[in-house]
């Protein structure tokens, strides 16, 4: 007998979307399973399993999710543009612009590290460490693309500068892209060719140079803004440095004689290039007019006048020596014998150059 609250409440009932007649057997499956196709494509991408060999790594990955600041909240409104001359704007634009072919490629480099390493059925850590690197660099390439955009609206390249030093800028600017991309070419060969040990005692090299030039960036710099930006992006490249670190620990002692002289080889490599924004770019790779290091050095002049912290050229030569000598001490007591470097006296084995694999990045 309905009570008086059920009454009509049939009539609303809602069918359920599905009704089988009868529900299928597992058993009866099972009889007429299909073998799925073998994957034969080695460099598939897909995580069978998610394992750890480094747990140091899963730990600063840990760290790393949240890196504790934005691009986009940095006191960008304190920057007194009116206040600096054309000539300054374009100096420090310049800069950024010069500082972008590493930091601004960092994004698709670490970008690209992180298939390979799923490609070729990395451990997890390394594939998530690659991703936080890639986040960070991501955060560096805003602020460079930031800096710019305000000092030079549409820079690097859209818009017309309109003084003499400015014109210089752009020039080189061009020439620093020209080489930027010719990186890039160099780049995508090199990750496929070297292994995982090879391919971080590069990225060491990067981060070991970043970590020092953006420590003496914040030190020496003087406009707020920049200042911050340099302390944040500092703190992330140290972090980066630990990623290498914790890994190269546990495979530079299994590393055979020939993947050393690799290491060798490319620290060299690494050494040509970074040196484009550590010190001076060496003919070896970088391909410049003669106006090149002139105009870069006025340009320094310029930028320094309006505080910001550019080294100068004696400094930049100790601080990336100290960088070098730093990277030395790490590598050496695992038999990795380390490049002569007579730019910045630095002793070591005399080897050939590769134009055509480098590795490393910011
Ligand atoms: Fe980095
Ligand atoms: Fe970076």
């Amino acid at each position: 007998m309905p009570t008086e609250k059920t009454t009509g409440m049939d009539s609303q009932l809602l069918e359920a979307p599905t009704k089988h007649e009868k529900m299928p057997s597992a058993e009866e499956i099972l009889g007429n399973l299909e073998e799925a196709p073998k994957i034969t494509d080695k460099l598939n991408i897909f995580p069978f399993e998610w394992r750890v060999e480094t747990p140091r790594l899963m730990e600063i990955y840990e760290q790393s999710r949240d890196p504790g600041w934005n691009p986009g909240q940095l006191p960008w409104y304190t920057l007194e543009v009116e206040s600096m001359t054309q000539d300054q704007r374009y100096a420090i634009a310049y800069w950024w612009a010069l500082l972008s072919v590493f930091d601004a490629s960092g994004p698709a480099v670490f970008a690209r590290a992180m298939i390979h390493a799923y490609e070729v059925h990395e451990e997890d850590a390394i594939r998530k460490c690659f991703l936080s690197v890639t986040r960070d660099e991501m955060n560096h390439e805003e602020v460079c693309g930031r800096a710019i955009n305000c000092l030079t609206p549409g820079g690097p390249l859209g818009y017309e500068p309109e003084t003499e030093l400015g014109r210089l800028a752009r020039n080189n600017i061009e020439w620093l892209y020209h080489n930027g991309s010719r990186y890039w070419s160099g780049y995508k060969k090199a990750i496929e060719h070297y292994p995982m040990p090879v391919l971080f005692s590069s990225f060491l090299f990067g981060e070991v140079a970043s970590s020092t030039l953006f420590h003496s960036m914040y030190e020496s710099t003087q406009i707020p803004v920049f200042r911050e930006a340099f302390r944040n992006i500092g703190r992330d490249e140290g972090r980066h440095l630990s990623f290498c670190l914790a890994l190269l620990k546990e495979v530079l002692p299994k590393l055979s004689e020939e993947d050393k002289e690799t290491v060798t080889k490319q620290f060299r490599a690494g050494f040509i290039f970074l040196s484009g924004i550590l010190y001076e770019p060496p003919h070896e790779f970088w391909q410049l007019p003669d106006t090149f290091i002139p105009a870069q050095r006025l340009l320094e002049e310029k930028a320094r006048e309006a505080g910001f912290g550019i080294l100068t050229l004696e400094k930049r030569k100790e601080n990336w020596r100290t960088a070098v000598v730093r990277l030395k001490t790490i590598v050496e007591p695992y038999g990795v014998k380390f490049p002569a470097l007579p730019e910045i006296d630095v002793d070591g084995e005399t080897v050939a150059f590769d134009a055509d694999k480098i590795v490393p990045i910011f």
